[in-house]
């Protein structure tokens, strides 16, 4: 009885870095947490137990980790003159790639825990409680984690969630950590991934967005045996009737087969956006990078997928600076997105990553270099995006309604395309597609009012007033 309340009375505090796939990682740790007893604190202030979940992909990311938890010492140092105690504990891709020394270099640390980890925390934790420090987890078992994790809980959800199909990669782009830190290539059996898509439904969720750091390399165990590509567990899912959405990421453009560019033409539940980046648009810097394909094979495939799927909104990652990139072979990434034009973007200055082949390469650019390409790419991504936002008024979309926005009686919620969309409407509308006329765009989202709602239940929704114009951003 005792023993319980102690357990009833601990709380958490997790703060998430980085990509999609730690956001779903957070959860799951979140939702196990809770069996052990622990739950959300609202503060770090608050919580016996802190959690950094942490990015590696540049140095940038990595660095936050560290100035985080010179914050966090003062915490623990604060809450031990009260006579409280503070575990700290480090997982995600930082924890895996640095282990032993982020220990060294950071001692108020008393867990590390790499993402492969994770279905291991209550036993770590108990060492952690009983006093142990130094404590380190990041082997990468051969038993799938996501087995050995707590199915998922059945408590409010929001309308759209992450559901992590695939983890690692096997590709080892030069400039890439993810092959190091999130291992090998490892697909989910396909039940597993319906079981949780239905659990998730349950639980109020109307959009998934299937997670992977390769995710159209997808190739799990079938429901009904044999290897199931991405499209066909797409396919599957698109079943289940209370999933109205469907989106991937990230994509690589090697691994774009025929059956899933031939899906964006024919399942109405996928959604007309597509990540895929391309890195860099000159052939020598695309062979440096290992990325295997070259720029005439991005742009072939760029033109199958709008074939198959004309409206298809496409957004990419870029790197410039990567080493020995010459003007010359800057103008050919600036070339490449004036060909395809994007919807959206992210461009990223080249960091060396430790332990991967470019950052021992010997031609390394200078950051003032890196620094004006970057200015130069964004400014064109930029122009591009505002277009293709500008392009979408005066027109009439679907949006799904995710939860209720910046000012009073406004709902945020999101287009096929992905843009975040806000308009007037009543918060019963939450979780609903409905119909919006887009009325005005800003660089990142979309203006409009309700014209009427697509779903049962919401048929009788009164025509929204006209919303102000200040949340544009
Ligand atoms: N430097 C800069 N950007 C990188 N990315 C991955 N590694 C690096 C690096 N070393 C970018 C790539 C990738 C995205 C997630 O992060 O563009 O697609
Ligand atoms: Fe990294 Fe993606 Fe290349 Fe894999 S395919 S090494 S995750 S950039």
């Amino acid at each position: 009885m005792h023993f319980a309340m102690t357990k009833a009375a601990k709380k958490h505090f997790i703060k998430t870095f980085g990509c999609q796939m730690n956001v779903y990682d957070s959860e799951r740790m979140s939702e196990a947490l809770a069996e052990l007893g622990y739950s959300a604190a609202d503060t770090p202030e608050a919580a016996d137990l802190i959690i950094l979940n942490t990015c590696h992909i540049r140095e940038k990311a990595a660095e936050k980790v560290y100035s985080e938890l010179g914050r966090l010492k003062q915490i623990k140092q604060a809450r031990q003159a009260e006579g409280r105690r503070t575990i700290i504990a480090v997982a995600g891709c930082v924890a895996q790639a640095e282990g032993r020394e982020m220990l060294a270099r950071a001692p108020v640390v008393d867990l590390v825990v790499g993402p492969q980890s994770y279905h291991r925390l209550g036993g770590l934790l108990a060492r952690a409680e009983n006093g142990d420090a130094g404590i380190i987890d990041i082997d990468f078992p051969q038993i799938d984690k996501f087995k050995h994790l707590p199915a998922r809980s059945n408590g409010a959800r929001a309308v759209s969630a992450f559901l992590t199909v695939q983890e690692g990669c096997d590709k080892f782009c030069t400039f890439c950590v993810v092959p190091y830190t999130r291992g090998v290539e490892y697909s989910r059996p396909v039940s597993e991934i319906v079981d949780e898509a239905e659990k998730l439904t349950q639980a109020g969720v109307r959009e998934l967005t299937l997670l992977g750091q390769n995710v159209n390399a997808y190739h799990g165990e079938g429901a009904t045996g044999g290897v199931w590509s991405l499209a066909r567990l797409l396919r599957r899912l698109a079943q289940i009737p209370d999933i109205a959405r469907l989106r991937y990421t990230t994509s690589h453009p090697r691994d774009m087969s025929e059956d899933l560019i031939a899906l964006h033409g024919d399942e109405e539940k996928l959604m007309p956006y597509l990540h895929l980046p391309f890195q860099a648009g000159s052939d020598r810097v695309l062979a440096a990078m290992k990325r295997r394909h070259t720029r005439d094979d991005y742009l072939e495939l760029v033109r199958r997928i709008r074939a198959a799927r004309p409206d298809i909104a496409l957004s990419t990652d870029i790197i410039v600076g990567f080493p020995g990139e010459s003007d010359e072979d800057f103008t050919r990434t600036l070339e490449l997105v004036r060909d395809v034009v994007f919807a959206q973007a992210y461009s990223f200055k080249f960091s060396p990553r430790p332990g991967t082949p470019a950052a021992a390469m010997a031609n390394q650019v200078t950051d003032e270099v890196k620094s004006a390409r970057l200015q130069q790419v964004q400014a064109l991504l930029r122009a591009q995006q505002s277009a293709f936002n500008g392009a979408c008024v005066g027109r009439r979309l679907p949006v799904l309604f995710e939860r209720a926005g910046r000012s009073p009686g406004q709902l945020a919620g999101r287009s096929p395309y992905s843009q975040a969309v806000h308009a007037i409407g009543h918060d019963a509308l939450i979780g609903d597609i409905v119909e919006v006329d887009i009325i005005a765009a800003g660089p990142n989202s979309l203006e409009g009012g309700i014209v009427g709602a697509l779903n049962e239940g919401t048929q009788d929704v009164t025509p929204a007033s006209q919303p102000g114009t200040d949340w544009i951003s």
